[in-house]
């Protein structure tokens, strides 16, 4: 084991990073404990303004200062048709900040763990896209997250990438509480139902991330919820669980245009996790209605 203790979370005011934070800190979630090693690890857990990751000196800095055994990188640019106005903030963020992180903990030996997403591929594909299967992004976020990944993989010998989908939690802005609260407003809504993809309850993320982080099972994964849904199915499913009564219209992509493509089927198989240390991702309606009995205020 090394001696190094402190577990660094970027971005840990934002929806990934508030769960995982608060999962590391307790040492037990929904899905059960976290093992006993955790005992030894101090988490340190930076917001944007603690920790610039587009800044490498200051990376330097406090990795200096921390000595991390491990990095977990859940900072990001993650507003999809931002991205394609703001072309340079999204590589900066995106590519370069993973870049400095992955340069800075291989000079400190340390692991990183770096979190990226579905919009890599292109969606074209009906099957489900395994770890192997050739990337093909087609917004600036997508080519922004994929350049972020080989950087990882250029840089630094301990890396683990974990791509997600749909991702929701309790804390930022996510499609589960913009369903909520359009629903509640409005009472009828439109929801796309030719995008398929797999919702992903971010304590499942933040579980597969702590399985992870004390192996050396290093690599890229796939980690998703598991089955898959449109937007319109998983829209119906909110109200569903949360017992709100209002209308969900089925529209197609082509009626509500936004300003990055989306891909059509988003589907991730868990495939390495399987191979590894186990695919802990529940059935996305199941992880749901966890979310809803969890505490989720709508
Ligand atoms: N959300 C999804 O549906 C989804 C799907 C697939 C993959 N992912 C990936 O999952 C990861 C976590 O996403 P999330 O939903 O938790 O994102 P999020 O809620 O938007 O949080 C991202 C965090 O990154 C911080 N950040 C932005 N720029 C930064 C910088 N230069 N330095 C340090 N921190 C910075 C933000 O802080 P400020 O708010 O202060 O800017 C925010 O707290 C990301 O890598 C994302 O690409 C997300």
């Amino acid at each position: 084991m090394d001696s190094r203790k402190n577990i660094i979370i970027t971005g840990g005011n934002g929806c990934l990073g508030t769960e995982l934070t608060k999962m590391l800190k307790s040492k037990t979630s929904e899905l059960g404990s976290l093992p006993a090693i955790y005992d030894q690890f101090d988490i340190v857990s930076l917001a944007s303004y603690e920790l610039d990751i587009t800044n490498l000196e200051h990376v330097s800095k406090i990795l200096e200062e921390k000595q991390p055994y491990a990095v977990v990188n859940c900072a990001a640019y993650t507003d999809v048709d931002g991205c394609e106005d703001e072309k340079d903030k999204a590589f900066k963020v995106n590519a370069l900040g993973p870049r400095n992180l992955a340069i800075v903990c291989e000079r400190k030996r340390a692991k990183l763990i770096h979190i990226s997403t579905d919009y890599v591929f292109d969606g074209e594909e009906k099957e489900k896209r395994i770890e192997c299967d050739v990337i093909n992004p087609k917004s600036v976020y997508g080519a922004s997250k994929a350049l972020g990944e080989e950087y990882v993989r250029s840089f630094c010998s301990r890396w683990y990438i974990l791509r997600t989908s749909w991702l929701y939690g309790y804390h930022g802005k996510n499609f589960v509480n913009t369903i909520i609260k359009a629903a509640k407003e409005n009472g009828v809504l439109n929801v796309v139902d030719d995008q398929i993809g797999s919702p992903t309850n971010a304590v499942d993320l933040a579980y597969a991330i702590c399985k992870l982080l004390i192996t050396q099972e290093y690599g890229l994964y796939h980690c998703s919820g598991n089955g898959e849904c449109s937007w319109y199915e998983f829209a119906c499913e909110i109200l569903n669980v949360f017992g709100i009564d209002a209308k969900i219209n089925p529209c197609k992509s082509s009626e509500y245009k936004r300003k990055a493509k989306r891909p059509k089927f988003s589907n991730l198989d868990n495939f390495m996790l399987r191979l590894t240390v186990g695919d802990c991702f529940r059935d996305w309606k199941q992880a749901l209605s966890a979310f809803c009995n969890n505490g989720y205020k709508s």
